[in-house]
């Protein structure tokens, strides 16, 4: 794959430790000098930084295939490198197999699903910020385990198993492939975890309860019963997508309010602020980062020669902050409107997730914001991610604050 005649050759690898310590400056200096270019890490991949490129490559799924018979590769298609993890749909399907997978994924997904779920996501956010308020300090990271309980549930795994899921996702996309915490993750955690989800599969086919896995084995695609393979094919992405963005979305508007005293007392004095606030939250943090696609034949695109089998990096982060498409990019703006940003994706993979992403999002802020109004961070014990290519945010965030009463008696603080 590897071709140095492929033009701009740029100097440029998502994964690496220079990227990890500012990648917001590593995508400007891209837009600056080259929008799009081809950088031989990896063995070799377009990066398209800009918005227009970006947006144009998203919907074009003949032109740029997420599947992984178009990447030539076991491990998942939509990112570079390719990394060990089960098949997932309908992520990396194409149109038209794809439209049949995500109409089942948008029943459990859809703001009227979001609407049912509401009650779980109110008692587990109370749960977590009570499990530390009368400590009056904490890691945050702890408290924003809310989304990853919320999934683990929702979807009808063992509840008590919700930290090992995320962290094995997490530690997946996370660290570095020649890391301890990614083996023990791929060789360990993700075989043990997926015996689980096979046998909760099975017996959701025996005996259907109220959740997700029992929904999705009484589905039909193209009139026959669904199999557990594609079952266990969108658990494992509703596991993925559901654990650490939303976390990681949070934590960094956390950490940037204690930086900006004043936007986190005017959004104290106006929760209704926090709609705004979240978009412009995903459009400048942009949990997940870049997502790749194959292209599926030789064709130039955007000034570039691309050729069939080529892999393409889409940079949602680098797109949300395209000074052509933002106005003053860098400046973080909680009243921004319109803001049209691509944290979701864009095309027909826009996230499945966003309505849940979003609510879990603005209820953990609200709650923080309420119960823990003058939290401070220790910056200087800040821990991020040691890999920002895929995911960015923080493995711990020390935070003290005035300590409070709890809510819900000590007997219903079951959190796992
Ligand atoms: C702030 C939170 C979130 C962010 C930033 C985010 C980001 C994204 C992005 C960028 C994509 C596009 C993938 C592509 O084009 O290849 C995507 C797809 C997806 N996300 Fe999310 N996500 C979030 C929350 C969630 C949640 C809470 C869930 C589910 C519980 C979820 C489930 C999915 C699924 C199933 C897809 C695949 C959709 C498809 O291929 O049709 N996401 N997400």
């Amino acid at each position: 794959m590897s071709n140095p005649t492929r033009c701009p050759v740029i100097h440029f690898d998502h994964h690496s430790p220079e990227h990890a310590k500012d990648p917001v400056g590593a995508y400007r200096a891209l837009r600056q000098t080259h929008k799009r270019g081809w950088t031989e890490a990896h063995g070799g991949y377009w990066v398209l930084s800009d918005y227009q490129s970006v947006f144009d490559a998203a919907r074009d799924d003949d032109l740029f295939s997420s599947t992984r018979e178009a990447a030539g590769t076991d491990g998942l298609a939509i990112v570079i490198p390719p990394t060990p993890m089960y098949h997932h749909i309908p992520i990396e399907v194409d149109p038209p197999e794809f439209r049949k997978y995500r109409k089942i994924v948008n029943q459990v997904t859809a703001p009227a699903a979001v609407e049912r779920m509401k009650e779980m996501v109110e008692r587990y956010t109370v749960a977590f910020v009570d499990s530390v308020i009368e400590k009056g300090e904490c890691d945050f990271t702890t408290i924003i385990g809310v989304p990853a309980i919320v999934t683990i549930d929702w979807l009808g795994l063992p509840v008590k198993d919700w930290k090992r899921y995320a962290d094995a996702h997490r530690a997946t996309l996370a660290e570095p492939q020649d890391s301890e915490a990614f083996r023990h993750a791929v060789e360990v955690e993700l075989p043990a975890l997926s015996q689980q989800m096979w046998d909760t599969i099975r017996a959701r086919r025996q005996e259907p309860k109220d959740d997700v896995i029992s929904f999705l084995v009484s589905q039909k695609v193209d009139d026959r019963p669904i199999t557990d393979e594609e079952v266990f094919a969108m658990v494992d992405l509703l596991v993925s997508g559901g654990t650490g963005t939303t976390a990681s979305l949070v934590s960094q508007a956390l950490v940037w309010l204690a930086k900006n005293p004043d936007v986190r007392q005017e959004l104290i004095d106006d929760l209704s602020l926090l709609d705004r606030a979240v978009e412009e939250f995903l459009r400048v943090f942009s949990p997940t980062q870049a997502l790749a696609r194959t292209v599926t034949r030789d064709v130039e695109f955007h000034g570039c020669s691309m050729k069939k089998g080529d892999r393409v990096l889409l940079s949602w982060a680098s797109a949300n902050r395209d000074e052509e498409q933002f106005e003053n990019p860098d400046t973080i703006d909680i009243h921004r409107w319109p803001n049209r940003h691509v944290a979701f994706g864009i095309g027909v993979h826009r996230c499945a997730g966003s309505h849940l992403g979003r609510f879990m999002a603005k209820r953990l802020l609200q709650e923080i914001l309420t119960r823990m109004p003058d939290y401070t961070i220790d910056f200087d014990a800040l821990v991020p991610f040691h890999d920002q290519g895929t995911n960015v945010g923080f493995r711990s965030i020390p935070a003290k604050f005035t300590p409070g009463k709890r809510v819900l008696p000590l007997s219903e603080a079951v959190i796992g």
